[in-house]
Order: C-alpha cells, then sequence, then structure tokens
C-alpha cells in the first residue's frame, strides 16, 4: 500500500512560508535560518521554490533523490529543487504546456547550481537511447564551455556568471530531448581589460595557460607564468578550489562533445592568446610637428606575435593604434590617436574581440544542439540571470542589471497574479483584489522610449556637440525630476538637494527591491561601446577565418556609416524579446539566497538574507499568495489526510471526494469564512486554520496509534498467553510421562536386583553342582586320557617292536634273498648267463614287495592308533562338551564347537554336493578348505576312492570279472616290465580278434577243434633264415595252442600247453615273442616259435592263465629280456632286441644277422 505523504509531514519550521503565521519579516527570516540549520535549504513560497546556498555538498542530490521525487505531486514531499523541475517536466511532457524556469538572486547565491540542478534532473527523468543521450550530453557539455568563456572569479564567487543566460530545452511529444537554444546576456567585457582587486579575468585564460601543453603553448606564442600578462590580475590568479589545469582538459572534452572541430578549437584559442598578447602592447608618445603627441608601440615583439597568430600584417594593427580615420559623407579624416587613446582603441579591440568570440562560441553551440527537425517542440526555458546588484558604486552594468530584475519582477508579479487569478476562476472561487505594489512604473522610468533613462542615454550619445556623462545627468534631472522613484541632487525636485547621501554626479532610482546609487561616469562610453574602424577593418584583413568572421563591419565593401546600436539600446531589446518570450510559458521560480558574504557553510548573515528577501520581494510574493486564501489542496488528498478526524469519514469515505470533506469541515466546525470549496480543491484562508487541522489530526494520530498499540499489544499478549498455556500443557504432559518412566523404570530396576539376586544364588547353587560333577567328571576324564596315553603307548612300543622285527625280518629276507639269487646267479652263470639277470631282478622285486608291503602296514598300524587315540580324545571331548553347556564360561568353547560343527557340515555338505565322478580312474577331489581338515580330507578322499571302486566292482559279471582278472594278470607280469604294456591297458582283451566260428573262411579249421577257442589272432611266425615274418593263425583252447596257415586254414601246428616251458619277451615295445617248449616233448621236433602279434600282452596273459590250469598250476615262466635264446629244430639262436631310429608306426624289424644271431630292431617310442 502506497503511503501518502505530505510537505506538512515532518517539517522542519514552516515548508511553504505562505502558511508562516504570524508573516512578518522576522518570522519569514527566522524561518528560513531554522530550516537552513537544518540543512533544509529548499523552502516554498506557494509555488516559487527559495533556495539557500548550502556552499557545501549535501547528499540531497543522489540519483535515490532523483527517484524519490520522480512523479510526486509538488506538495508531496519536503520542499526541494527537484519537486519544481518534475512538476515543469510533467506538465510540459503531459499537459504540453511550455515551460519556464526562472532562477534569480544575487551573485553566488546559487543560480548556476540550481540550473544546473534542474537540467541534470531533467535529463534523468527523461527517455533514454543512443540519440537522446547524445542530444542531453551536448546540452549538459555546453555549460562547461560557456563556464570557461563566461565565468569569473569575483569576490562574491569563485565561478561568477559574467554574463546572462537563457537556454531553451526542445523535447518532442514523448518529452525527450531534441535539441535547445541558448542566449546570451551583456558579457561583462570590461573585465577583459581590467579587474577590481581581488578578481580574476575570465576562467579560460589561466586554464590555458596553466592547462595546455607545452607544444600548444608554443604555437600559441604564449608563456605559462601568469605575470608575463598585463591584463590578467595577479593578486588572485590561483583559486582556492579551482583546479585550472584539470578545467582545462574538461573543457576541452566538453568542446569536442558539443561538436566543435578541431581547427575551430585552435582558432578560438589563437584568439584567447591574441587578446593576451594584445594587453602585452604598449605605447609612447612621439611629439609631432604640430605639437601633438603621437602614439607609438613602443616594443614591437607582441605585436608581431599577435599579428602573426591572427595572420594580421603588423604595419596595418600598428597604423590602427596610432591613427583614426572618420569618414563623413564622401570625405575621409584621418587623426592621430595620443597614448590614452591608443590605450583606449587597444583595450576597445580587447574587449571587442573576447565578448564577439564569445558571441561566436554561443552561436556555434547553438549550431550543434539546435533541434534537426523542423516540426513544433515542446521547451523548457531556463534563465540564469544576474540578480539584483547594489554596490557602493554603481556604473552602467548595475543600471542594466538591475534593469532587467525589476523587468523580471514585473512579470513574476504579473504571472504570479495571473495565475492566481486563473486558479480561482477555474475554481469558481469569487475573486478578492490583492493589493500588490506594481513595478511597472520603474521600468517605465527606465525603457520609456520618449523618456526613459534608456532612451536619454541615447540621445545624448547621439547628439551632435559636446556630450559627457554630466550632460546626461543633466538632461535626466530635467526630465525625470517629477518621476517618483528617480532622484537627483540637482534634479527640479527640490526635496533632494539637501540630500548629502546623494552626490552630484549620481542619480538615484527606487526599484522595487530598494534604492540603488547610480554614478554617471562612464555611462555614454558604456553605451556607445565604440571600437575605432580602423581597427575593425584591420581586424577583417586577418588572415584568420574566426577573425574575419567576428568582424563583418571591417569589410570596407559594406562600409555602414550608421552608427552601430548602443549597449543600452541592444539589452533593452533583448530584453523585450525575452520577456515577451516568457510570457509565453508557465513560469517556474527558484529565488536563490546567499546566507553569507564568505562564501562559508553553516553561516547564517541575517542582514544579509534580509537584504536578499527585500529585493527579491519575496514578503511580496507571499503577501500576493496569501492575499485570497493562503493553502489549497484537491480534496482527494485533504480527505486522505484528515479523515481521521471525522467518525462519518473514518476510516473509509464512500461517497465523492468533496463532500466528503464538506462532512469533514461541518464536522470540525471550521468557520465557513475560513475555507471556500472549488471545483477540485478546497481553499483556506487562514494558515491558522491549516495548523489547527494539522494539530488536530497529529492528537488523533497519537490516539490511533495508541489504540493500534493497544490492540497489537492485547493481541500479541493473548497470543504469547495461548502459547505459554498450550505450552504449559504439552510441558505437564511430558513431565507425567517422564516421572511415570522414572517410577517405572525404578520398580523395574529394582525387580530385576531382587529376581538378579534370586537367580544368581539359584545360578550359584546348580554352579557349585555342576563344578563338583565337573570335577569328577574332569577326574574320569584325566583317568580316562592317562588310561588311554598308557594303551596308546603299549600299542606304540608293541608296534615299535613288531615294526623293528618286521624290519629284521625284511633284511633277513633280504639277505637270503640276495644269497639266493646270489647263488641262483652262480647257478644260471653255469647255465645261462641271461637268466641270472632275471633272477636277480626277480629277486629285487620281491623285496622291494616286501619293503612296501611293510610300509603299508606301518602306516595301517599308524592310523589305526592315531583313529585309537582320536577316539579317545573324542570320547573326552563329548563327554565335556555335555557339560560344558551348563557353563557360561564355556560359552567360547561352545562358540567354536558350534563354528566346528558349522564347519563340518558345511564342508561335508559341500563335499556332498560336489561329489567328484564315480570313475574308478577319476582323479579329481575337491580342494581342502581348512587346513585343519587335511587328514581327514584325504583320508575321506580315500575312503570315498575305496568305495567307488567297491561299487564299481560290485556291478561287474562273471565274464567281465574274468576279464579283468586278466587285465590284473597281465599287469602282474607286463607292468613296469615291459614297455609294451601302458598301450594295452586301454585296450580290452576280446580273445576271438577272427571269429572264427562265425566265418566261413575258418570253418574248416573251426570244425577240427573240438575245444572252445579261447584266442584266435593273427601272429608272424618269424623265419629263422631271413627274419621275415609269415602270417599264421594262432589259436588258443584250453589245452594246446595251434598255429595254421592264414590262407588255408590247414593246422601247422599243434602244442599242448603242458609241453610249453616258458615264454620270452623283449622289454621293449614291439610284439614279439618266443614260446618255448620243453626239451623232449612231442612238440618240441620243430623247435620254439618266434611271433610277433599285435596282442601280444592278451596272447602271453591268456597262454600263462590257461596254461597255469593247464599244467596244474604251476608257473608258466615268462622271462623278459632284451636278449634270449630260441632253439629252433637245428641249433639255438639269440635273438636280440635293440633301439633303432623312430618311426611312424608299429615298425619292429628282425634281421639276421649271422647264424646265432636274429636282430630285432625297436623304433624308440621317444
Ligand atoms: N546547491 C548547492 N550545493 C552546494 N554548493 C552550492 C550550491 N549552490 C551553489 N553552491 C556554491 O556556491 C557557489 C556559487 O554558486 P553559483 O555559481 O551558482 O552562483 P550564482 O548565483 O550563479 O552566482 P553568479 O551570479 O555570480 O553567477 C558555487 O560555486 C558553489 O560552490
Ligand atoms: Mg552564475
Amino acid at each position: 500500500m502506497e503511503v501518502k505523504t505530505s510537505l506538512l509531514d515532518n517539517m522542519i519550521g514552516v515548508g511553504d512560508m505562505v502558511l508562516l503565521e504570524p508573516l512578518t519579516e522576522d518570522s519569514f527570516i527566522e524561518n528560513l535560518r531554522n530550516r537552513f540549520d537544518h540543512n533544509e535549504i529548499y523552502t516554498y513560497i506557494g509555488s516559487v521554490v527559495i533556495s539557500m546556498n548550502p556552499y557545501r555538498s549535501l547528499p540531497i542530490f543522489t540519483p535515490e533523490k532523483v527517484e524519490e521525487y520522480r512523479n510526486r505531486n509538488f506538495y508531496e514531499l519536503s520542499p526541494h529543487i527537484y519537486a519544481l523541475a518534475d512538476e515543469a517536466y510533467r506538465s510540459l511532457r503531459d499537459q504540453d504546456k511550455d515551460q519556464c524556469i526562472l532562477i534569480t538572486g544575487e551573485s553566488g547565491a546559487g543560480k548556476t547550481e540550481a540550473s544546473k540542478l534542474v537540467m541534470s534532473y531533467v535529463a534523468a527523468v527523461c527517455g533514454k537511447g543512443q540519440e537522446v543521450n547524445k542530444v542531453k550530453e551536448q546540452l549538459l557539455q555546453s555549460n562547461p564551455v560557456l563556464e570557461a568563456f563566461g565565468n569569473a572569479k569575483t569576490v562574491r564567487n569563485d565561478n561568477s556568471s559574467r554574463f546572462g543566460k537563457y537556454m531553451d530545452i526542445e523535447f518532442d511529444f514523448k518529452g525527450d530531448p531534441v535539441g535547445g537554444v541558448i542566449s546570451n546576456y551583456l558579457l561583462e567585457k570590461s573585465r577583459v581589460v581590467k579587474q577590481p582587486r581581488g578578481e580574476r579575468n575570465f576562467h579560460i585564460f589561466y586554464q590555458l595557460l596553466s592547462g595546455a601543453s607545452d607544444d600548444t603553448l608554443r604555437k600559441l606564442k604564449l608563456d605559462r607564468d601568469f605575470s608575463k600578462y598585463n591584463y590578467l590580475s595577479l593578486d588572485s590568479a590561483n583559486v582556492n578550489g579551482l583546479d585550472d589545469a584539470a578545467n582545462f582538459r574538461t573543457v576541452r572534452n566538453a568542446m569536442q562533445i558539443v561538436g566543435f572541430m578541431e581547427d575551430e578549437v585552435q582558432s578560438v584559442l589563437e584568439l584567447v592568446a591574441a587578446v593576451l598578447k594584445l594587453g602585452n602592447i604598449e605605447f609612447k608618445p612621439e611629439s609631432r610637428s604640430n605639437g601633438y603627441d603621437e602614439s607609438r608601440v613602443k616594443d614591437k615583439n607582441d605585436l608581431k606575435e599577435m599579428c602573426e597568430l591572427l595572420g594580421i600584417e603588423q604595419s596595418v594593427l600598428e597604423r590602427a593604434f596610432s591613427y583614426r580615420t572618420v569618414e563623413a559623407k564622401l570625405e575621409k579624416v584621418s587623426t592621430t590617436l595620443n597614448v590614452s587613446q591608443a590605450y583606449y582603441a587597444r583595450d576597445a579591440l580587447a574587449k571587442n574581440l573576447y565578448s564577439r568570440l564569445f558571441s561566436w562560441l554561443v552561436t556555434r553551440i547553438n549550431e550543434s544542439i539546435k533541434a534537426q527537425s523542423k516540426t513544433r517542440h515542446k521547451v523548457m526555458g531556463v534563465l540564469d540571470i544576474y540578480g539584483f546588484e547594489i554596490f557602493e558604486d554603481n556604473s552602467f552594468e548595475q543600471f542594466i542589471i538591475n534593469y532587467c530584475n525589476e523587468k523580471l519582477q514585473q512579470i513574476f508579479i504579473e504571472l504570479t497574479l495571473r495565475e492566481e487569478q486563473e486558479e480561482y476562476i477555474r475554481e469558481d472561487i469569487e475573486w478578492t483584489n490583492i493589493e500588490y505594489f506594481n513595478n511597472a512604473v520603474i521600468c517605465d522610468l527606465i525603457e520609456n522610449n520618449q523618456n526613459g533613462i534608456l532612451a536619454m542615454l541615447d540621445e545624448e550619445c547621439l547628439r551632435p556637440g559636446t556630450v559627457t556623462d554630466i550632460t546626461f545627468l543633466d538632461k535626466l534631472n530635467t526630465v525625470c525630476a517629477e518621476h517618483q522613484h528617480f532622484e537627483s541632487r540637482l534634479s527640479k525636485n527640490s526635496k533632494f538637494l539637501t540630500d548629502h547621501s546623494l552626490p552630484h554626479s549620481c542619480f538615484r532610482i527606487q526599484h522595487y527591491a530598494g534604492k540603488v546609487l547610480y554614478r554617471v561616469e562612464g555611462f555614454m562610453d558604456k553605451n556607445n561601446d565604440l571600437l575605432y574602424r580602423d581597427l575593425s577593418q584591420a581586424m577583417y584583413k586577418a588572415n584568420h577565418k574566426l577573425i574575419k568572421q567576428l568582424f563583418p563591419e571591417g569589410n570596407p565593401a559594406k562600409v555602414n556609416l550608421k552608427r552601430p546600436p548602443t549597449a543600452g539600446f541592444q539589452f533593452k531589446h533583448s530584453v523585450g524579446t525575452l520577456m515577451r518570450n516568457l510570457q509565453t510559458k508557465n513560469p517556474n521560480y527558484i529565488r536563490c539566497v546567499k546566507p553569507n558574504d564568505k562564501k562559508a557553510p553553516r553561516i547564517f548573515t541575517d542582514s544579509l538574507v534580509r537584504h536578499q528577501v527585500a529585493y527579491l520581494g519575496l514578503m511580496e510574493n507571499v503577501r500576493v499568495r496569501r492575499a485570497g486564501y493562503a493553502y489549497r489542496q484537491a480534496y482527494e488528498p485533504c480527505l486522505e489526510r484528515y479523515k481521521m478526524l471525522c467518525k462519518q469519514t473514518w476510516p473509509h469515505w464512500k461517497g465523492p471526494t468533496r463532500e466528503g470533506v464538506e462532512v469533514l469541515m461541518a464536522d470540525l466546525q471550521v468557520s465557513t469564512e475560513e475555507f471556500a470549496y472549488g471545483n477540485s480543491k478546497i481553499f483556506i484562508r487562514n494558515p491558522r486554520t491549516l495548523f489547527s487541522l494539522e494539530e488536530k489530526r497529529r492528537g488523533c494520530l497519537e490516539n490511533l496509534a495508541a489504540l493500534i498499540q493497544k490492540i497489537y499489544r492485547g493481541w500479541k499478549c493473548r497470543t504469547h498467553f495461548l502459547l505459554l498455556k498450550r505450552s504449559q500443557v504439552v510441558v505437564a504432559a511430558w513431565y507425567r510421562r517422564y516421572a511415570q518412566q522414572k517410577k517405572y523404570t525404578q520398580i523395574k530396576s529394582a525387580t530385576i536386583m531382587v529376581q538378579s539376586y534370586s537367580r544368581g544364588w539359584k545360578a550359584r547353587k546348580i554352579l557349585r553342582e555342576l563344578k563338583h560333577q565337573k570335577r569328577c567328571e574332569e577326574a574320569a576324564t584325566t583317568i580316562a586320557a592317562y588310561w588311554h596315553g598308557t594303551q596308546a603307548r603299549v600299542e606304540l612300543r608293541r608296534l615299535k617292536y613288531v615294526a623293528a622285527s618286521t624290519r629284521a625280518v625284511a633284511l633277513i629276507w633280504a639277505y637270503w634273498q640276495g644269497t639266493k639269487a646270489r647263488r641262483e646267479l652262480r647257478r644260471l652263470k653255469e647255465e645261462a648267463r641271461n637268466k641270472h639277470a632275471v633272477s636277480v631282478i626277480w629277486a629285487g622285486w620281491q623285496g622291494t614287495k616286501a619293503r612296501r608291503e611293510l610300509k603299508r602296514l606301518k602306516k595301517e598300524a599308524r592310523r589305526r592308533h592315531a583313529v585309537a587315540v582320536i577316539w579317545a580324545y573324542w570320547l573326552g571331548l563329548k563327554v565335556r562338551r555335555e557339560y560344558r553347556k551348563f557353563f557360561r564360561a564355556n560359552a567360547g568353547r561352545k562358540i567354536y564347537s558350534f563354528i566346528m560343527q558349522r564347519l563340518m557340515q558345511k564342508y561335508f555338505l559341500g563335499l556332498k554336493r560336489d561329489l567328484p565322478s564315480m570313475s574308478p580312474i577319476g582323479g579329481s577331489w575337491p580342494t581342502r578348505p581348512y587346513r585343519f581338515l587335511d587328514t581327514a580330507h584325504t583320508e575321506l578322499r580315500s575312503i570315498f576312492h575305496h568305495w567307488r571302486c567297491k561299487k564299481y566292482r560290485s556291478r561287474f559279471t562273471d565274464e567281465r570279472k574274468a576279464v579283468f582278472e586278466e587285465k590284473l594278470q597281465a599287469s602282474e607280469i607286463f607292468k613296469d616290465k615291459k614297455a609294451l604294456y601302458p598301450s594295452s591297458v586301454g585296450q580290452p582283451f576280446r580273445g576271438d580278434y577272427l571269429e572264427i566260428s562265425k566265418n566261413p573262411k575258418y570253418q574248416k579249421l573251426s570244425s577240427a577243434m573240438d575245444e572252445k577257442v579261447l584266442l584266435a589272432d593273427m601272429v608272424n611266425k618269424i623265419n629263422r633264415a631271413n627274419g621275415k615274418g609269415t602270417a599264421r593263425i594262432f589259436l588258443l583252447t584250453k589245452n594246446n595252442f595251434v598255429l595254421a596257415d592264414q590262407k588255408t586254414g590247414q593246422v601247422k601246428a599243434s602244442v599242448p600247453l603242458p609241453d610249453l616251458a616258458s615264454i620270452s619277451v623283449s622289454t621293449q615295445n614291439d610284439g614279439f615273442f618266443a614260446l618255448k617248449l620243453k626239451e623232449g616233448s612231442a612238440g618240441a621236433t620243430k623247435g620254439d616259435f618266434l611271433l610277433s602279434s599285435e596282442h601280444l600282452i592278451e596272447i602271453i596273459t591268456k597262454l600263462r592263465r590257461t596254461g597255469a590250469t593247464a599244467v596244474n598250476h604251476n608257473h608258466l615262466d615268462i622271462d623278459i629280456s632284451d636278449e634270449f635264446l630260441v632253439q629252433f629244430k637245428q641249433d639255438k639262436v639269440c635273438v636280440k632286441f635293440v633301439q633303432g631310429a623312430p618311426k611312424n608306426g608299429n615298425g619292429a624289424s628282425c634281421k639276421r644277422k649271422n647264424n646265432r644271431l636274429l636282430e630285432v630292431s625297436v623304433p624308440s617310442t621317444a
């Protein structure tokens, strides 16, 4: 919700002088002082702003302040220049009314600063955009340029504007600035050549010398030292707080922004330099023959340099300083100038040069800032003009300035009254005539075309004959003697004859702001403002673009014999134009007041302020404003502000606001003479009424505040109380809960205590019993352990003994075997060398077998013993375990046993799950999971293996059993003895390879066999003569073995098995075997058989089994050796097996080496 504020809120003193009560000059000054002391530098008189110069920077011009005052009503906030600027800008933008802001006040009162504040405020609140910003920047930057050339330090102000300035800022329909026009009034050009004590020339001279680069100064032929220049006053060349060098840079920058070209800037600086040089030109008299003195330039150096700067021929200028040409009709008369005339001419030139340069600058700035489009623009004019001046010594300038202020006062009164009147008409309020002083009569005294002072001055200037300032005063004394505002000692008005405050050479005017005494000296000269034609022509001849432009009258082609208009005339004319211009606009006034003469902050000099209040006509202003109704306010804010004073309007008024105000006023019983109802505003005649309303409002607000406070406090207390109550309930509930909990805990712990004592007692009782029981059991266990230990040791001793005796037996056996073997060897040596080795090996093998058996037995004994020990320990453990569960101390062990059980269970279950294949040859066995299970694991593996072997065996049929028995026998015979054996292990013994009974080819042979054929195979019978083999069918029956022709099936030999003495085979991987027959047997007539077969192992095994049965369980000897004898028909031949080169396939070959030797070459398997 927006809070409506008012100027009346928190006022220091009275914010609007219209409300001052009582209204006297003293109370007026006191109010200003009071506000000034509280840093309130702005005070209103209605819509007029009085601005006191604070002489220090106050934090009231910040961007935040701009925002605060933006779009707010004039009386809504405390008085501020921004409020005025905002009001003016908004009525320009929204109501299409051209505005002018008139800033007046004496020198140093803050007019220029105020105008800059207004401009910067408008720049801040108006539209934005690249183009608009550029225009704003140019308008704002015109100020530093004009200030540099038009301002100077004076005793009253360090930055005093020495010209009047009126600037029209033009806006488009949206309220965005599009350009501007500056008008300047009466530059104080006399300052160029002479400055009063304690004052300076225009800033630009000092800025140029301080701030320009050495190079620039060299080009301008200048020296940085101020003292080198006559026109520069030295006593106050340096001003505190003024940085000329920095300002020079600012000015150059501003000129660039405004749009000055580089060469233009250069030309301007050349002119400034030329003025300085001009001041240095000095003259000396030179006597002429006619007795008159003629002036001559003393030192021509400065003249030369100046001429070089401006491109003027030196001789032309030099002549212009010595002669003056007067043209009358067609005649030209040349007169010489004396020294003082030459100085006058020099100074006149300098003043003209500078003032024309200043006017050119204004024109040039206008060119840059003028609005581009030709359409009509809304205009806001800002007038920063010199204020009323009353010095001890007032001259032509003061006269002109005061005339200007008189005009402004007139327009001010006119416009204020007009505005007041218009408002009354607008609001339908009866018009009451306002008494005020109209200064039109003073304006008339000055500007009247017939007998006005200015007209008299012009007349006197133009009059032929001897004219002086005194003749001018005489004229005034005659013409204006009767005027009530004109005073002169010698006027015809006799009442001043004895007035000694009025010197003879002076006249006095009673201005609206007070009496001012003018000294007539210099009036004529200043009004004439003469520049000798020779000089203007010399200037025109200059080879310098700008100079030529400044002195157009110097053009010989345009010689104008008419006198140029006088300064007074020109000023009157431009003031007239200005007044007409202002009258078309809506005026806004800023009245600047200077608080002290010292340019110091916080000092308020009563007399000085009183003087300004008087000449600014501020009291008059207030009186005019208060003449009808002192205060007015629109109905809505009025109702809003005072509605709390009446029950009907508080807190909300439903009807029209005017009626609300009427109800309010009636309720408050304000006397009807005290106010009037306008169409949109209420008019209050007397400030007293307003203040009584304000007083009532304040009281009411206090009551309202108290009420609000009361209700708020009540609400706050109640809320607090309710909160406390709620909290108390919660706290109580929690406390009760806590107390009950605590009681319960106590009871519980007591119960537990009692329980624990009772349990403890019971437990101790049980413990005692259990301890006793345990001790008994421990004793039993110890006894059992000792007994088991003894048993074990006895067993160990026995086993040791058995082992020792077994070892002795084995040793004896071995010795015996050795002896037997040696004996046998000796026997064999005698009988046959080749049998010796067999015996030795046999003996060795027997020994090995015995040792192995012994080892196995030992191992078994140890295992049995260990089992017994473990069993004993296990029993002990079981007993201990049985009782351990009663004791808590055994928890660890229990846990251990549980873990062990669990591990064992897991282990067994895992084992069950991962049991390896049931094949007896399957070598896989799960890995041992724990080290402690190592022995059990190995044991289990062996148990499992035995079991699966048993299982495997139990599935055998009799035939298969026989086959395995055969295989077992083959293993006994050949394992580790013959290299061929391993390859035969995997091949099943089939026996009848040729399927004799089924094959018709062998039908005859089959029928010849009266017994069951146990084996039928193809063999090679080795021929002794060449070692080559002949294929034969080999048949084995229960009692015989038969060799038959492979093709015919004819039996070649049939040998009863009992005739078979032994079989010889090699140790190697060949299929050769010799069937040796017993000497003297029937079959032995044909000799032994040397055969070779692929199924050697099977044939020999079967031969041995069958032979064994056939020969009544006598062993059939099988000789395994690489060299053996074979008894052929006639003689014995040695068959020797040698390792041959490796070959693919079974390629053992037999070769006859000599009559007694057959060599079988067996390819090595490696
Ligand atoms: N609002 C302000 N805040 C701070 N200082 C100010 C303010 N107004 C004026 N001044 C000070 O007062 C000095 C004089 O002000 P300013 O130049 O505006 O006076 P002026 O009325 O224009 O005088 P003149 O008629 O000589 O030109 C300024 O240089 C500045 O130091
Ligand atoms: Mg100024």
